[in-house]
């Protein structure tokens, strides 16, 4: 198959950097990650999002995508839902090695260490595509310097659908950088909601019936210890929110840091 762009038919902003795909992997029907080149200017924090386009159009749609790799990576990593008719996703999912991918230059988003006071252990709550942020923490050394425990959350629909970060985190144990560091600190608690596996439920569910923290031979979240990231489908963000703050955690932004953070910028 010929690459579907392979050089871009419209003039590229100043704002936005035109990137060539390195590789692209199908988890499921539903689910994909690329890897793009990285241009040397880009910088961002772990964690962040920017908006990705495709050159396809003469004002391309672009949308929030996190940033999935770490800020020392040599590529940029992004794992991404395939909506059926989705403006940007039905054709991104056909994207191939040598495409060109737009991406706007400037990084941001709530998803940030800074964001969060000093504590003790950091819970990544996450569903679906959510967990693409807390690729990138996981995956960066100061995590690991600002937490003595990372735990990573992730509910899908189905077992397949947790391929991604299950292999990733495996990974992680091999890695020079990182491997050491996160080695007896990272912990990976997946559950699906639709398909039989060994831990099922919601994690908001579970957070209230205290099974997760049982499962995890954890004390339930406390304020003292314990901070916490959120990133999912907006209703999974309210519900976790909700009980986060029933737990007595506190909102926090990048100028106002408290004891969790939600990330509202999500793809379509
Ligand atoms: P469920 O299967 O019970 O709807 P989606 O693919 O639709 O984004 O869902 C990803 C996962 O998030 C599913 O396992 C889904 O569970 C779960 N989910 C959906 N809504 C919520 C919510 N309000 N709180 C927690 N988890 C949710």
């Amino acid at each position: 198959m010929d690459a579907l762009v392979s050089a871009p038919a419209f003039p590229i902003p100043d704002n936005v950097f035109a990137e060539r795909v390195v590789s692209v992997k199908h988890y499921t029907d539903r689910l994909f990650s690329f890897r793009i080149t990285r241009p040397a200017a880009f910088r961002f924090r772990s964690g962040e999002f920017v908006m990705i386009g495709l050159p396809n159009a003469e004002k391309p749609v672009y949308r929030a995508y996190s940033v999935a790799s770490p800020s020392w990576d040599e590529e940029v990593e992004f794992f991404s839902i395939k909506v059926e008719n989705g403006p940007l996703t039905e054709h991104l999912q056909k994207i191939i090695p040598g495409d060109t991918v737009l991406m706007r230059k400037k990084p941001t988003g709530t998803l940030v260490l800074d964001a969060l006071l000093p504590g003790k252990r950091l819970y990544l709550f996450s569903t679906g595509t959510g967990v693409a942020p807390f690729a990138s923490l996981v995956r960066d050394p100061e995590t690991y310097e600002k937490f003595e425990e990372v735990i990573l959350v992730q509910t899908c629909r189905e077992v397949a659908e947790l391929t991604y970060i299950t292999e990733l985190v495996e990974a992680l144990a091999e890695d020079p950088l990182v491997g050491e560091c996160s080695a007896g600190k990272l912990r990976l608690h997946t559950t699906t909601t639709r398909e039989a596996s060994p831990r099922m439920g919601r994690v908001t569910d579970l957070m209230r019936n205290g099974k997760l923290f049982s499962d995890l031979g954890l004390p339930a979240i406390s304020p003292e210890t314990d901070r916490a990231m959120i990133c999912g489908s907006m209703a999974m963000l309210n519900e976790t929110k909700y009980v986060l703050e029933s737990f007595g955690l506190e909102e926090g932004a990048n100028n106002a840091p408290a004891t969790f953070v939600v990330e509202r910028a999500f793809v379509g």
